[in-house]
């Protein structure tokens, strides 16, 4: 089993207006030293879903079910108290805006030492060296000083180090980055993203990166996961799924960045319309209503039924779900011709 093995999890919302499907039946595997990227539009379930690993659905009205076993436990099943000792520890997370994740009113040099103390028997002092010791790993300037700096006083880049600092002082083998730089500017996040790889190899930890940009998967991930409407809908080795994806979910998100399929002259083609709400997700196929492939298969199955997740034509562990019997055969003739043209010709 691997390190963290995520099987069959659904997270539902009862609410007034009905039940929101947030996570459908989501499984995937994870190592340590390894890197996954969830990658979906914003609604897709990425947050939900691994939040969920956490243990943050306790306390809420939401219903979970599936396992979720970390270092061969079942999160889903131990008791809040068990949970509320391992978050930290052994799991930790660190979110777009680290402005809201850390109190105004503390330094962030106590919230750090705090988060030390809650899993080690240290004194003030001892926790103060190993904060500062970790500013400094994160790349803080004069941290002794910094250490007593109140968040506001932070720019974002260094509110978003801090919080890494954080996730990582107790050494957890789990870290879950949810848009961990979508708030920061391109130069910045370069810089995190590079820390976190570095921080990685230094940690042996477990990463998953949670982002819309498959550019950032490109650069960060082993595996990637596309979420759709709660649901995984493509998921292999980042490799594969960039170079031979074979869902047209997939192909949208490929044609609405620049410079992942390494043709910097590319057009980008967003995706249409909206992703859906998952208090009434469309039947069949949740994509079938922004699919421009759909009509490739014959009768109604895109409309009507909900396609198994798969194993990929080109093989490779790679799995989609898409009705589609020739995915490759499209992605290669109608769809990279129109978002990567000159990498074709250059392969003549
Ligand atoms: N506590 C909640 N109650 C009801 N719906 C929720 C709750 N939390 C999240 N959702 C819904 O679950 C869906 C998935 O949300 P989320 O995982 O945050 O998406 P993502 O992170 O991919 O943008 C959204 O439709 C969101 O509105
Ligand atoms: S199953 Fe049908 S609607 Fe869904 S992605 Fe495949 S072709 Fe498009
Ligand atoms: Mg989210």
């Amino acid at each position: 089993m691997s390190f963290l093995s995520v099987r069959d999890l659904v997270v539902h919302f009862p609410t007034v207006d009905g039940v929101v499907k947030a996570t459908e039946g989501l499984s995937y595997e994870l190592d340590r030293g390894k890197t996954l990227g969830i990658v979906g539009e914003s609604g897709s379930g990425k947050s939900v879903s691994s939040s969920a690993i956490l243990g943050l659905h306790r306390g809420t009205n939401a219903q979970v079910s599936g396992e979720i076993f970390l270092d061969g436990v079942d999160l889903l099943k131990i008791n809040d108290e068990s949970i509320r000792r391992k978050r930290g520890r052994e799991v930790s997370m660190i979110f777009q805006d680290p402005l809201s994740a850390m109190h105004p009113y503390y330094t962030v040099g106590n919230q750090i030492m705090e988060a030390y103390r809650i899993h080690h028997d240290v004194s003030k002092k001892q926790a103060r060296a190993r904060t500062i010791e970790m500013l400094e790993r994160v790349g803080i300037p004069q941290p002794d000083r910094r250490v007593d700096d109140y968040p506001h006083q932070f720019s974002g880049g260094m509110r978003q180090r801090a919080m890494i600092a954080m996730a990582l002082i107790n050494d957890p083998g789990l870290l879950i980055a949810d848009e961990p730089t979508t708030a920061l500017d391109v130069t910045v996040q370069a810089q995190i993203l590079d820390l976190l790889q570095d921080l990685q190899r230094e940690f042996n930890s477990a990463i998953i990166i949670i982002t819309h940009d498959l550019g950032v998967v490109a650069e960060m991930a082993d595996d990637v996961l596309v979420m759709y409407a709660g649901r995984a809908v493509e998921y292999g080795p980042t490799k594969e799924i960039l170079v031979h994806p074979e869902m047209p979910y997939t192909w949208g998100l490929l044609s609405s960045v620049p410079d992942v399929v390494g043709d910097t002259d590319a057009k980008l083609i967003p995706i249409r319309g909206n992703p859906p709400s998952l208090l009434s997700p469309p039947p069949g196929c949740a994509f079938h209503t922004r699919c421009d492939h759909r009509d490739k298969v014959p009768g109604d199955l895109c409309r009507t039924t909900v396609p198994e997740l798969t194993p990929a034509r080109a093989g490779g562990n790679h799995t989609k779900r898409c009705h589609l019997a020739n995915p490759d055969e499209v992605y290669a003739t109608e769809v990279l011709p129109e978002i990567a043209p000159e990498t074709l010709e250059e392969q003549g």
